[in-house]
């Protein structure tokens, strides 16, 4: 598979979304599981959670940050930050001393992420432009690496893994929600480049995920949660949305 072209694709999609909004990463998925389209009803009690609620596009598996383990004054990198929404709930945990940058590649969500953040008066969060293969952060400098359905769009998998393993401080720890399969998925299948960018097609097998993390460097790898996500299983392969962490040791 050509990886510019899914790139264009894939950025094609979420630029649209910014401007029409959407359901799951997914859309055409049908019955498509309650886990999915975010994390449900966000109470807008105040303007940072108004803003929360708005930078929340329904482009969700999971919720990464309530298991992340997130501390005061820690360093929180979002991969795939869409229009900010995880960004904004771990600025929260991380208070005045930490900060939390999101980094994406379509400028539109970057656009978008920035507007909210200043809607909100977020004095410790950022947002770069930046694709997850060549992050635009320097090395061992995150405590923690979060990222909520985007791995599966990114072409080269091992790479966004090493990224993450570089950018993490000895000691820090990923915790990511994602799309993986259960069985043989279609050469054929694989090919369709609307499927891919609905977070269906460039997912890869669990096992062949965890995998690629051990190969990373990354130590007691363990999936939190998972649930079937999508279509219903079909010619002997379905989805699953699951959260994992993992941890880069200290030497
Ligand atoms: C399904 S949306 C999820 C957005 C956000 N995490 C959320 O939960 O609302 C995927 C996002 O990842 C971004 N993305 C996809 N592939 C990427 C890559 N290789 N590098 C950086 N960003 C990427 C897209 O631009 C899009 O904003």
């Amino acid at each position: 598979m050509d990886e510019i072209k899914i790139k264009e694709v894939v950025r094609k999609r979420y630029a649209e979304t910014v401007k029409t909004g959407g359901c799951c990463c997914s859309p055409a998925a049908p019955g498509a599981v309650s886990d999915c389209c975010g994390s449900g009803p966000v109470g807008a009690i105040s303007p940072a959670d108004e803003v929360i609620a708005s930078a929340d596009l329904g482009l969700s598996c999971g919720l990464p940050v309530n298991d992340a383990g997130i501390k005061e004054g820690d360093k929180v990198l979002d991969l795939g930050s869409g229009a900010g929404v995880d960004v904004f709930r771990a600025a929260k945990v991380v208070g005045r001393d930490g900060l939390v940058t999101g980094v994406d590649m379509t400028p539109e969500m970057i656009a978008k992420a920035r507007e909210n953040a200043r809607k909100g008066g977020y004095q410790n969060t950022a947002f770069k432009l930046g694709e997850i293969e060549a992050l635009p952060v320097p090395d061992a400098s995150q405590d923690v690496v979060i990222s909520n359905c985007v791995i599966n769009l990114v072409p080269n998998k091992k790479r966004a893994f090493q990224e993450i393993y570089r950018v993490l401080k000895p000691g820090g720890h990923f915790c990511i929600s994602d799309i993986v399969t259960q069985g043989q998925v279609p050469e054929s299948y694989r090919k369709d480049l609307d499927a891919w960018a609905a977070c269906l097609s460039g997912a890869v097998e669990k096992e062949a995920y965890l995998g690629l993390l051990a190969e990373a460097g990354f130590q007691e790898v363990e999936i939190l949660r998972a649930s079937p996500y999508g279509p219903e299983p079909e010619d002997g392969f379905g989805f699953e949305s699951i959260t994992v962490i993992g941890y880069k040791y200290l030497p």
